[in-house]
């Protein structure tokens, strides 16, 4: 029997606290889950240093990679199987792409990447491609498969309907992530009833539509998606411990310009360092090796690095207050000033930063990597997008959020044993 049609004797079933069970028959998809790379992802958590807010973020990509794979495979097993819009040999591609979606996320992938100017989409590309466990998964198919399903990862396939399936604004991926993201931080919103959206999800040519009578539903996942965006994803106590974190790897990749020597030699950054990642070097990074790091180097002379490093351990995390940067940088200049007066260097301890959102968008190219917008299905057979019949979603879409925080070490700034009067004049003009 070909490698592709291959059933596993015995139906496998992961127990879920979000979809209950998800389904395995298929020979390769269990294959591929048994992969390194794909087992990698329990050592990388799906939401960063959310966990340091919300106790209960501990979850994993490999969690959340299971439940799109579960998803899609409802969406086409129940949903679309029969319908004369769907081709069945389709079938085996979009579950590879759902489970595989995410392969290339690294440590603290959002962090990470902006240190390193790295993206995980390519390693994505590059895992699926290169001398890798799930390339020779792929390859049992046939040669060309690999490249098929990086295509439509990388939305570059010509099957749009396959693409919308894994990223629109709609997708399986943002419909697992909202609803598990909610289950494990345990706040209430995140939550709308995924099983109507699903039963409605029609087949076309190039994407997935919503039967009319499903709006609703809809209506309340993109509300969720809205509240989930600014309730847990940009949590500023969340960011302030990401705002740590990537100045950890600064400090350390200065240090290690700079010919300092490390107790702790950070033999996995060499090649991060260097701007020469390899594939292998990249996997072989995750948060426990990432945090090993961050534990022995509490223990460094370098002041900066094993201060920074400490806050991270032991969550003693930067204060923050709300900035403006059109109106406030003259202040900023000025606490830069003062800031260096005090002995405490803003490079590392007064930091600007910025989340944005778009809750959702009928058409903007360029913008959040271009994710198509939500189709209605009319009675008649026309299509409508999604904000010219929902007044809901007509109120917030197209309409960008951006929420600016300023971070600094409240502790370091009420420490009066030096430089008290300059503290102070930093502690008035922040405020507190
Ligand atoms: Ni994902």
């Amino acid at each position: 029997m070909a490698y592709s049609a291959e059933k596993l004797e015995e139906e496998k079933v992961f127990k879920d606290p979000v979809h209950r069970y998800i389904h395995v028959k298929d020979r390769v998809i269990w294959d591929l889950i048994g992969t390194k790379e794909f087992q990698r992802l329990r050592r990388i958590r799906q939401l960063g240093t959310t966990f340091l807010t919300f106790h209960g973020a501990e979850h994993s990509r490999f969690n959340h990679s299971l439940g799109v794979y579960e998803i899609v495979r409802r969406i086409v097993d129940d949903v679309f199987a029969g319908r004369p819009e769907w081709k069945e040999e389709e079938r085996l591609l979009t579950l590879c792409a759902a489970l595989l979606h995410d392969l290339g996320h690294g440590p603290f992938s959002h962090s990470f990447e902006k240190v390193f100017d790295l993206d995980h989409e390519d390693f994505t590309q590059a895992i699926i491609m290169g001398e890798t466990e799930v390339n020779k998964v792929l390859t049992r198919i046939h040669k060309s498969f690999p490249k098929r399903v990086a295509e439509v990862i990388a939305k570059t396939s010509d099957n749009k309907l396959v693409i919308s399936l894994i990223s629109s604004q709609i997708d399986a991926d943002r419909m697992d992530y909202l609803q598990r993201d909610a289950y494990f931080t345990g706040v209430s919103y995140g939550h709308f009833d995924m099983e109507r959206i699903l039963r409605v999800m029609r087949p076309q040519k190039d994407q997935v539509v919503i039967k009319k009578s499903g709006m609703h539903a809809v209506e309340d996942y993109i509300m969720s998606r809205y509240q989930m965006y600014w309730q847990v994803y940009f949590h500023p106590v969340s960011r302030g411990a990401e705002v740590i974190l990537s100045k950890i790897l600064h400090r350390a990749k200065y240090l290690y310009k700079q010919n300092y020597s490390f107790k702790h030699q950070p033999q996995h950054f060499y090649s991060f360092f260097n701007d020469k990642v390899t594939l292998e070097d990249y996997l072989k990074l995750d948060e426990s090796i990432i945090l090993y790091y961050f534990q022995m180097w509490q223990e460094e002379e370098d002041e900066i690095l094993s201060d920074l490093c400490s806050r991270f351990v032991n969550r003693n995390l930067f204060k923050f207050t709300e900035f403006d940067p059109a109106k406030e940088y003259k202040k900023l200049a000025e606490l830069n000033t003062l800031f260096i007066k005090a002995g405490i260097d803003p490079e590392y301890y007064l930091v600007v930063d910025s989340s944005s959102d778009l809750p959702y968008d009928f058409y903007r190219p360029g913008e959040e990597g271009e994710r198509l917008p939500i189709h209605l299905l009319m009675k008649n057979g026309e299509l409508r997008e999604l904000s010219r019949e929902s007044e809901v979603v007509d109120a917030i879409s197209g309409k960008r959020r951006t929420d600016h925080k300023l971070y600094f070490p409240v502790d370091l700034l009420k420490d009066d044993s030096s430089k008290k009067n300059i503290k102070k004049q930093i502690c008035s003009l922040l405020d507190i």
